[in-house]
């Protein structure tokens, strides 16, 4: 694909057109998967005046002059775009195009046209490059691995083990090292303490190829920013900070769901701490990204939920938390002298409580909705406005408050009721003082791989978090069944856990969103069919002597009923679950209704659940393999 004008876009290549114009809204209107533009990630040139943007939904990439939006030109894509960087020289730009068997394309900046395609793996995205420009680093996040493609010998050299869906990637400064930022804890969800569940992070010796994990503090999950201080000495993470053990009686001072930003000194490869991005009085819901200006003066974090940018003063930041000591457990500023033998933190050094930041942050309200991928150039800052399809350019300024651009990519999107869900659905303007938003718990509609004791089954006894694909085609919805149906549990979830009450309209579009979804095929098949072993996993499921067959029917692999299957645990007050649907299985670790095991192996062998410790050990592995590939 060239570069070229509006005419050579209609035959399927590139688009040239004003900003705002009508050429774009005619081939949106014919090409339903356009309808919405979707910027997620973003760059911007060395000498700034061009900026490139991944369009997820309308698969394509953006090519932006800057400082006007004059001409905008469109690369399309052969799936969704999830990431892309730019080569030092601003000649070659990268974007992970994400699929079961996802490609990273190799594009000309200048001519738009793509020059090389390299396999990856599951969901690829995250590229990051050597500073030499030698190798390129991508992220597979449903093979919680990173392929090392080596772009001189035009391949990919090997696969480096991340932890858990590896979703955000930084190379050091010196290039040395890889830093891998993993969306979920991959821990059982039923402790409590020190060691409870964390997300964390993977750094890879770029030389020996061998990584090595630094655990973040109890409670981080839904970590999807990463970036290195420019001097190289710092790993700086945005995510969320659970405070999962708390009973879910109240929202507010980040009681549930803090928002969170934790500083790794990358020399000693530990957390130097965790602080909260939220105010005193209001939250800061759903960050990000996050990235340094190169001066190392101003770390910037979106906010997804908020439809904010945080301007943070690195030096002023740094400079306190050298003082503090680490707070390592997230509940530390509730429990005053707790008595789990934390030290008690009070005053100034409460690191983990909201209001934490105030006098070395500013909030800045952006214009648009859905901030998600940052990219900074000298003291301007670019994020992608997801919902909005629009870029936000925010000037910093020590002295004055930082000024605001909104750059548009197209016309302001209409959104229909599936879109006004997901927007709902990602928005913490929802929830008494913004502290939160549906996707806090429930990334992407699926799960966060905690335990919440939510009040609707009683105080006490807390349950794993659902994914929610398909809960409305499989009532009764939460573990116990207490709800009858899932778009009770979506009015309720609005009530007692955003502790709001919103139009019924906005239930309903949420109730559209999540039944739209649509599950991502196993990587455990093989060229989208079950593996030999699978198949003959599968004829066990569904023979006599296994019976999973019988509570699991397919094709949704629930009977919709609650049975006693034995796995009562010391909090519950009944014994007795909804079976519940095994389509996406392989994602929604740990699992049973309080995440006490972290694989299917384990809850089939150790929870001796339906009776699958009687199988041989070849057998087992077979069931594993087909549960595993639904
Ligand atoms: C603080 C975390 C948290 C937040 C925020 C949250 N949920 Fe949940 N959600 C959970 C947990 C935990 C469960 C499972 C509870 C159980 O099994 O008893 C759940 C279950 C559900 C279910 C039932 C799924 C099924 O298949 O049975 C639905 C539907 C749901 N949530 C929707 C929502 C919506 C909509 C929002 C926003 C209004 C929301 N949730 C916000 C934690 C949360
Ligand atoms: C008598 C009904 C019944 C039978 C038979 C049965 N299951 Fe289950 N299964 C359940 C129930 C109920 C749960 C939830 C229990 C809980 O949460 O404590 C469950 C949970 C699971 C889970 C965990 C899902 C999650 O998201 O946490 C998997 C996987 C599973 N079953 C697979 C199987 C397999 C494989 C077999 C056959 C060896 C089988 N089941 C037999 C009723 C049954």
């Amino acid at each position: 694909m060239k570069a070229a004008g509006f005419g050579e876009w209609l035959r399927g290549g590139l688009l040239v057109l004003a900003a705002g114009g009508s050429a774009w809204a005619s081939e949106a209107a014919r090409t339903p998967a356009a309808a919405y533009l979707g910027p997620s990630a973003v760059a911007v040139s060395g000498d700034g005046r061009v900026l490139y943007a991944c369009l997820a939904d309308a698969r394509a990439l953006a090519i932006v002059d800057l400082p006007d939006v004059k001409a905008i030109r469109t690369v399309r894509l052969p799936a969704e775009p999830t990431g892309l960087t730019l080569r030092r020289d601003g000649q070659r730009i990268y974007v992970t195009c994400a699929a079961a068997a996802s490609s990273v394309l190799e594009i000309d900046a200048a001519a738009g046209e793509i020059l090389a395609n390299f396999p990856a793996g599951h969901t690829a995205t995250a590229p990051a490059l050597a500073p030499d420009g030698q190798r390129l680093y991508v992220c597979n996040r449903f093979d919680h691995d990173v392929s090392v493609i080596d772009l001189e010998q035009r391949q990919e050299v090997a696969r480096v083990a991340a932890v858990r869906e590896p979703i955000a990637a930084a190379v050091s400064p010196d290039g040395r090292e890889l830093w891998v930022a993993n969306l979920l804890p991959a821990s059982p969800a039923n402790r409590f303490g020190v060691l409870a569940a964390a997300a964390a992070v993977t750094v890879v010796d770029t030389r020996t190829l061998q990584a090595a994990q630094v655990r973040l503090i109890t409670g981080s999950t839904s970590v999807r920013g990463i970036a290195f201080t420019p001097d190289g000495k710092y790993v700086v993470l945005a995510h969320i900070l659970a405070r999962y053990h708390m009973p879910t009686i109240r929202v507010d001072s980040s009681w549930m769901n803090g928002n969170a930003l934790t500083v790794i000194d990358v020399g000693r490869r530990e957390v130097l701490n965790t602080v909260l991005l939220d105010g005193f009085v209001e939250g800061a819901a759903n960050p990000w990204d996050i990235a340094c200006t190169a001066d190392g003066r101003w770390i910037c974090v979106s906010h997804a939920g908020t439809n904010e940018l945080s301007v943070i003063d690195a030096p002023a930041l740094l400079a306190t938390l050298r003082r503090l000591p680490l707070v390592a457990f997230s509940n530390a500023a509730f429990f005053n002298g707790n008595s789990d033998g934390y030290s008690a933190s009070t005053g100034e050094d409460v690191v983990n409580a909201p209001g934490f930041l105030a006098g070395i942050r500013r909030r800045v309200k952006l214009s648009g909705v859905g901030p998600r991928g940052l990219a900074v150039r000298g003291s301007q800052v670019y994020a992608t406005e997801y919902f909005t399809d629009s870029i936000a350019a925010v000037t910093l300024n020590a002295e004055t408050e930082a000024s605001l651009r909104s750059l548009p990519l197209g016309p302001r999107p209409q959104w229909d009721e599936v879109r006004r869900g997901e927007v709902l659905f990602h928005d913490g303007r929802l929830c008494l003082e913004c502290w939160q938003s549906c996707a806090s718990c429930h990334p992407d509609g699926r799960a966060d791989a905690l335990n919440w004791d939510l009040l609707n089954d009683g105080e006490g006894n807390p349950k794993n978090t659902l994914s929610l694909l398909w809960s409305h085609r499989t009532a009764p919805a939460m573990a116990s069944g207490v709800r009858p149906t899932a778009e009770a549990a979506v009015r309720s979830g609005i009530k007692h856990i955003l502790m709001t009450e919103r139009p019924e309209s906005e239930a309903a579009a949420i109730d559209a969103w999540l039944q739209s979804l649509q599950p991502v095929p196993s990587p455990a098949l093989v060229e989208g069919r079950l593996s030999p072993a699978a198949e003959r996993g599968r004829q066990l499921f569904h023979s006599d002597r296994c019976g999973c067959a019988k509570c699991h029917p397919a094709p949704l692999y629930t009977d919709r009923k609650t049975h006693d299957v034995g796995s009562r645990g010391e909090l519950d007050e009944r014994s007795a679950f909804d079976t519940p649907m095994l389509v996406e299985v392989w994602r929604t670790a740990p699992y049973l209704h309080d995440g006490r095991y972290t694989t299917i192996e384990q809850l089939l062998a150790e929870g001796k659940h339906g009776g699958a410790d009687k199988l041989s050990e070849e057998e087992l592995a077979a069931l594993v393999q087909f549960v595993l590939s639904l």
